[in-house]
């Protein structure tokens, strides 16, 4: 049996019942993966024609993907397919692992944002952009993202006090310096795209912050030097935060523009007032060729979306990390 894979244009000869990033993987086909299980996203691809089966084991399914987007970590082959493999030339390969680390500081970046710096015992390879699962206890468990690089040595975290919040009250009232964290990844395919060189549109809503500062510093490192726009939203002057890193950025890369936008409560004659998908809208015409960075709360990132998609944006050139909530 063959899989035809574009943009290669090369065939692959795979048995039925292959699991089709098994089978990329076997014909050396530049493929994205990380955790195997379905969680991460990153092995996204889309099947342009034939059948596949979606799950794993028992499970199977005939694919009801949109517009035929899969997992190719959970799709298995059963006739003659033809699949389109995105950004060949941005793969990113680092295979989920579990390491245990341990907490070095934790510190108030604002009334309602701690920092967290963790040492782990061993290193984990990440892209800028990506997160991972940190485990407290095995009753607190949530997927934070990463605000520095790979080779920090430690890994940073912002996150916000939810109230009533299950694991953002642990930390609040229980995490010490020296308490053990299970740290697993790392997920994510809001990561940076190294190979373009095209005007950035970051945007940042509260601790969305932490992966786009993780992209910046990522697009600083590897010397792009790309037009970059980020738009930090917050709630209320009191929640901005991250104000010297962004000015220090600023000086290693002239090029990227930094808009703070306050929802409420903000002075005018001193700061923009309002919400950040407006200033996008007022400062900006059409954004074809841009790629797009967006992260923090589920309901900006949809208008954001909507937004860049409005003004110009390729659907598959928006990088979006909703921070969605789990509550289990
Ligand atoms: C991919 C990904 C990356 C993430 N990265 C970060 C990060 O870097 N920093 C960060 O702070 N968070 C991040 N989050 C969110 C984080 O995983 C938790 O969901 C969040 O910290 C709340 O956990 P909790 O257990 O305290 O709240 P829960 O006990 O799960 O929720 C308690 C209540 O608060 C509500 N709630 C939860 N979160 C919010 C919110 N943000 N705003 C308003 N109401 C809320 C819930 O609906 C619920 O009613 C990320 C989420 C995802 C999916
Ligand atoms: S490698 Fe397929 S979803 Fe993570």
């Amino acid at each position: 049996m063959d899989i035809l894979v574009q943009p290669l244009n090369r065939v692959i000869r795979v048995e039925p019942g292959d699991n089709l990033l098994k089978a990329l993987q076997g014909a050396q086909v530049p493929m994205s993966y990380s955790c195997m299980s379905g969680r991460c996203g990153t092995c996204r691809c889309r099947v342009l024609d034939g059948e596949v089966m979606e799950g794993t084991g028992t499970q199977q399914r005939p694919l009801d993907g949109e517009q035929g987007f899969v997992l190719a970590c959970q799709t298995y082959l059963t006739e003659p397919c033809t699949i389109e493999i995105p950004e060949p030339d941005e793969v990113v390969v680092h295979p989920a692992r579990i390491v245990k680390a341990v907490v070095e500081v934790v510190e108030d970046l604002t009334h309602d944002i701690k920092r967290l710096l963790l040492r782990p015992a061993k290193p984990i390879e990440f892209s800028p952009g990506q997160y991972v699962q940190l485990q407290f206890t095995p009753q607190h468990v949530r997927p934070y993202s990463m605000a520095g690089l790979s080779g920090d040595g430690l890994f940073e975290f912002h996150v916000r006090l939810v109230p009533d919040g299950r694991v953002t009250g642990y930390i609040a009232h229980n995490l010490k310096v020296g308490d053990a964290v299970k740290v697993s990844g790392p997920l994510g395919s809001a990561y940076l795209r190294r190979k373009h060189e095209g005007p950035m549109l970051c945007v940042a809503g509260g601790t969305g912050l932490a992966p786009i500062l993780s992209i910046l510093r990522g697009a600083i490192a590897q010397v792009m030097h790309n037009p970059i726009h980020l738009y930090f939203g917050v709630r209320s002057p009191r929640d901005i935060y991250g104000m010297e890193w962004l000015a220090q950025l600023q000086r290693e890369h002239p090029g990227l523009h930094v808009h703070v936008v306050v929802a409420s409560g903000g002075n005018p004659a001193t700061q923009r007032c309002g919400l950040v998908t407006d200033a996008i809208e007022q400062d900006h015409g059409d954004l074809n060729g841009w790629r797009a960075y967006l992260c923090g709360s589920p309901p900006m990132v949809e208008a954001a979306t909507v937004l860049a998609r409005r003004k110009g944006i390729a659907a598959e050139h928006i990088y979006a990390d909703a921070f969605y909530t789990q509550g289990t």
